[in-house]
């Protein structure tokens, strides 16, 4: 029989406390990139307008984020807003640009009490400045955390992301910085967003949708890939956990073969 694509069985049968120690046992994925999916949905099926959807997928962040840290993730990167979702009605976009200012002023204290590093990556130029005022404070306050880091994809496309680093390596080859030749693979990746983090090791996209939605294109060629049914203010710890377990029985090959594989 086959298996189920999504194949992604909750174990019910352990507790939270049971999950986190499972998962300490092995190596934690150093960074893993949440596609937060179906807030719409949640609100709908409960005949809510959308923006309740979004009020409450921030809990989930705050959770989420705290189980992050409490297993020793290096790096979660939440994907809040793409280049795409400005196409959505206008009250929607002030309220999802609202977000960011309305979870710092309340979550702050705590990602500074639990050594969090807040970042984001993503065109935050053109983002509203109360927007843009929250997010430097927090950057700012932060800086010097140590522990995770919670790096928010906000006004972020993987394509536009791309396309800046494309200029900026165009700019340094014309002013003689760079040779064309010196173009490689780590010189792309130095020139992307997210050059100061490693590569996702662990991708997990809520709501049953199975895309990327123009997200870290490069950045994911080797990440594992997770997807759940369930909707983004309905996913919990023991999800997250279940998907980090099932990251650790992964075999990644990279194109290679390992271990008994090669004998
Ligand atoms: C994810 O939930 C949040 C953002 C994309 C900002 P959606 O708002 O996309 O929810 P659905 O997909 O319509 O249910
Ligand atoms: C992806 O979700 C973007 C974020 C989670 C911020 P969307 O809901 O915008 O993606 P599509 O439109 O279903 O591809
Ligand atoms: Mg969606």
């Amino acid at each position: 029989m086959f298996k189920n694509f999504l194949g992604n069985k909750a174990n019910t049968a352990l507790t939270i406390e049971q999950r986190k120690s499972e998962c300490m046992r092995e190596a934690v994925p150093s960074h893993i990139a949440i596609i937060m999916d179906g807030n719409g949905r949640w609100a709908k099926k409960r005949a809510l307008p959308r923006v309740a959807g979004h009020r409450e997928g921030m809990k989930t962040v705050k959770k989420i984020t705290r189980c992050a840290s409490e297993i020793g993730v290096k790096a979660l990167t939440v994907y809040a807003f793409s280049t795409e979702n400005w196409k959505r009605p206008k009250d929607e976009v002030d309220f999802l640009m609202r977000l960011p200012v309305d979870f710092l002023d309340t979550f702050l204290p705590e990602l500074i009490e639990r050594n969090v590093r807040v970042e984001t990556i993503g065109d935050s130029s053109v983002l509203p400045l109360h927007t843009q005022k929250a997010l430097t404070e927090a950057m700012e306050t932060t800086k010097h955390n140590t522990g995770l880091v919670l790096n928010f994809a906000l006004n972020y496309g993987s394509r536009d992301e791309m396309v800046k680093a494309m200029k900026a390596i165009m700019m340094r080859v014309a002013e003689g910085e760079l040779t064309a030749e010196q173009v490689d693979e780590d010189c792309i990746t130095a020139h992307l967003m997210t050059a100061h983090l490693p590569e996702p090791d662990l991708l997990i996209r809520t709501s049953g949708e199975v895309r990327l939605s123009n997200f870290m294109l490069w950045q994911l060629a080797y990440t594992e890939l997770w997807f759940t049914d369930m909707l983004w203010p309905d996913f919990n710890e023991a999800a997250f956990l279940d998907a980090v377990m099932s990251y650790q029985k992964r075999n990644r090959r990279y194109g290679g073969l390992k271990g008994e594989e090669t004998k």
